[in-house]
């Protein structure tokens, strides 16, 4: 199955020794189906000419931000929303710099700024240049605003030099966006519910019980599951964090509030459930501030345990459900306990004695456990990470 056929890619050719790459993308892409148009940057024009560009791709080259044809046939914002994906290739040091802080003084990095479309870059540099810190920062940066980054390689490079910055191979990016259409066909389909953040048991109007949870894992979950395609609803309880408004957030206190939402989100093909709920609520919540006394007893009582309603519920559960554990203690022993216990199929599991991870920490260490007992040990890195693994994970078992 070709997933590349009537797809429309806007390819944008920067400057480098490696644009000659780029018509072989022409090529391969325009022999599978795809309609490409694309921009040449000032200095991509140094290394191929609009003319074999335009011969390979059938299409006009776009170059200039300010060209009356140009802006009158197609204006640049239009250019953006034609395409299905941007493909940057190659991506130079000073266009990803731009990209990274908003630059926006030519055609290419207009499109990009303007551009509500996945984009991949293909950056390929001399060595020092890519492993300099400030592009470093840049590629972080951009990560972080959902670009893709295809390589780049190890190899000997036009300049003479060896190391890591050579542009992957022409054949090697048209699979991945190959790949990259494949996994959003399957996954726009699906539906995925997050739980995250603490819940707020309240005593009186102003007092409450709650926990150290920051609520980052489960925002990051959700995160990367938008980023492959999934519809995503993350239903938090309070936290600082501030998300994608293209995932759908339901803000909640209490674990009734989270109960209920999650009734109403579902059904889904997957639910993690990542939220550190209060096991307890008070029993008689004072409508009126509570005077300060000798002594108070609070009557607690058990909170209803939303991810063991949803998985033993069958006209509820999802395909795949996914639960938390946090043990300062006996880890393997609790997981398998509660996997079972609570019908779910996998079980994110952290050990909370060591300080440096978990609760409010941006790293983590976890382990999945399933429930043919097999053990997944995701060692010390970011909660992004961590997700990221996760959700290709969750892909490949929905697959
Ligand atoms: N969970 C839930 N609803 C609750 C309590 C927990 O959905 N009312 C979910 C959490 O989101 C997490 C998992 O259950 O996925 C955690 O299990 P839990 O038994 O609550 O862990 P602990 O609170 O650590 O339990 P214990 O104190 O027994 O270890």
């Amino acid at each position: 199955m070709n997933n590349l056929n009537n797809k429309k890619i806007l390819l944008i050719i920067c400057g480098g020794i490696a644009a000659y790459k780029s018509l072989e993308i022409i090529r391969l892409l325009k022999k599978d189906g795809v309609s490409i148009k694309t921009i040449l940057t000032k200095s991509g024009a140094e290394f191929v000419t609009p003319l074999s560009i335009t011969s390979l791709s059938q299409s006009k080259v776009y170059q200039d931000l300010f060209s009356i044809e140009d802006e009158a046939e197609m204006d640049h914002i239009s250019l953006s929303r034609w395409a299905d994906l941007i493909l940057i290739a190659p991506a130079t040091a000073n266009t990803i710099s731009k990209l990274a802080n908003g630059n926006s003084d030519d055609l290419a990095s207009t499109v990009a700024l303007a551009s509500n479309k996945k984009i991949f870059i293909t950056p390929a540099m001399n060595v020092r240049m890519w492993e300099h810190q400030s592009t470093k920062q840049n590629i972080s940066k951009l990560k972080t605003y959902n670009y893709e980054l295809i390589g780049p390689e190890i190899g000997d490079m036009a300049c003479g030099e060896y190391g890591e910055g050579k542009m992957t191979e022409p054949k090697e990016i048209v699979n991945k966006l190959k790949i990259y259409f494949k996994n959003l066909k399957v996954k726009n389909k699906l539906k995925a519910i997050v739980t995250a953040g603490p819940t707020r048991e309240y005593i009186d109007p102003v007092r409450y019980i709650s926990n150290k949870s920051s609520g980052k894992q489960g925002f990051e979950i959700a995160k990367s599951l938008l980023k492959k395609g999934f519809e995503t609803t993350l239903i938090s309880g309070p936290t600082n964090l501030e998300i994608n408004k293209n995932i759908n957030l339901i803000k909640v206190e209490t674990a009734e509030e989270m109960f209920q939402s999650t009734l109403k989100s579902l059904p889904a093909d997957v639910a993690i459930f990542s939220a550190a709920v209060c096991d307890y609520k008070v029993k008689n919540t004072s409508k009126i501030k509570i005077k300060k006394q000798d002594e108070i007893n609070l009557e607690l009582e058990k909170n209803l345990d939303i991810l063991d309603y949803v998985s033993n519920h069958n006209s509820l559960r999802p395909k795949l459900v996914v639960g938390f554990a946090a043990e300062t203690n006996d880890l393997e022993n609790y997981v398998n306990k509660k996997l079972s216990e609570k019908n779910c199929d996998w079980i994110v599991a952290n050990d909370v004695s060591n300080k440096t991870i978990g609760f409010d920490s941006d790293f983590n260490e976890v382990s999945i456990f399933f429930k043919n007992k097999k053990i997944d040990r995701l060692k010390y890195k970011s909660k992004s990470e961590i997700s990221e693994e996760l959700v290709e994970k969750i892909i490949n078992h929905l697959n």
